[in-house]
């Protein structure tokens, strides 16, 4: 594929910015080079700003190499960039599969570029026909976001699949919640595809969200795009260094994650036997989206007893509907006493 004429052309020609700490990356003994303050207190000099430490960590993680990696404050900065990359303002488009995760259309408004919208199915499955015939030939960027926000379910594979069989043009696959069900993960599939962009993040099973570190993965030539836009030291070394420290803590994450499936297994059992919920949605993840026959109503009795879940009644598809975080067993019951009373 010839990804080079995805690229805006403002961007091929792009010089970018030449930091210190890019234009010399050796060891030296007395740095003059970048206007710090020499006065040692662990955060005086500028950061790696290709991460290069962090990124050896999560390429043995990952099983991925380091050329293949992007780090992002946030997964949000990589969908930034992914917009500013590949579209030009007033020309080209996206498209989404509402209901989904809002960040994909502020994103692409921000930077003024229209969002073609193709409802998944009533299973929270890509209508593969309707996209087919939606898309257009300036349609630069699929975003796939699997397991799903808000339904919370898994996009089929063989579906995503063909979608990228299909589409000629970027294919971004959000997996902000895949530690939910790490088996499912697309990273293998990334040397096929030169054109498939991967999204993953510490916020959720990681329990990091506060640091805000989002991955992007994808084919070096890609990647060598996100660093060329990306802003030259965007991730600060207490981030860097903290997240090195943290990802030793792979076992304590999957038990976190283990404890919370049974948690959620408990939640939909008990949402299963409660009038006011007419459907609990099949999930992959660690929230649940549930219908109520008074969703509003539910929403702000939680509410006034000072528990916080998320009213999605207004989200096309999810008509009813409220989504729910998996808490710990305590927080739960907290919730389940006040909706079954
Ligand atoms: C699907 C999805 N992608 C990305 C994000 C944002 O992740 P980050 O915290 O890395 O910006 C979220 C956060 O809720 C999400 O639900």
């Amino acid at each position: 594929m010839n990804l080079e004429s995805l690229i805006r052309p403002n961007i091929i020609r792009l010089k970018p910015y030449a930091s210190a700490r890019h234009e010399f990356t050796g060891t030296g003994d007395v740095f003059l080079d970048a206007n710090e303050n020499p006065y040692e207190s662990g955060v005086n000099r500028y950061p790696d700003p290709l991460q290069q430490a962090l990124k050896q960590r999560i390429s043995t993680l990952k099983k991925i190499p380091t050329e293949c990696i992007f780090l992002g404050n946030g997964s949000d900065e990589a969908i930034d960039l992914i917009l500013r990359i590949f579209c030009t303002p007033g020309e080209d488009q996206i498209m989404v599969l509402p209901p989904t995760y809002g960040m994909y259309q502020v994103s692409a408004d921000i930077a003024d570029v229209d969002v073609i919208k193709v409802r998944l199915d009533n299973d929270f499955q890509p209508d593969i026909q309707a996209i087919k015939s939606a898309i257009t030939p300036n349609t630069k960027v699929l975003f796939l976001c699997s397991p799903n926000n808000p339904t919370g379910n898994r996009l089929d594979q063989s579906l995503v699949l063909e979608l990228l069989d299909y589409f000629k043009g970027i294919v971004v696959v959000d997996e902000a919640y895949i530690d939910f069900c790490a088996d499912h993960t697309l990273l293998p599939f990334l040397k096929n595809y030169d054109h498939l962009i991967i999204m993953q993040t510490l916020s959720k099973a990681w329990g990091m969200a506060a640091v805000r570190l989002g991955m992007a993965f994808a084919s070096p030539q890609l990647i060598g795009y996100f660093n060329k836009v990306k802003a030259p030291y965007n991730i600060n070394i207490l981030t860097q260094r903290f997240v090195l420290d943290r990802l030793s803590r792979e076992e304590e994450m999957k038990q976190q994650v283990k404890q919370l499936q049974e948690e959620k297994l408990k939640l939909i059992d008990a949402f299963k036997t409660m009038k006011e919920v007419v459907q609990v949605y099949p999930s992959d993840s660690n929230f649940l989206l549930i219908k109520c026959l008074h969703a509003d109503e539910v929403y702000s009795g939680l509410i006034q007893q000072g528990i916080v879940v998320r009213n999605r009644s207004k989200e096309p598809g999810c008509e009813g509907c409220l989504r729910i975080t998996v808490g710990t067993a305590e927080e739960n019951s907290i919730l389940l006493d006040h909706m079954k009373s």
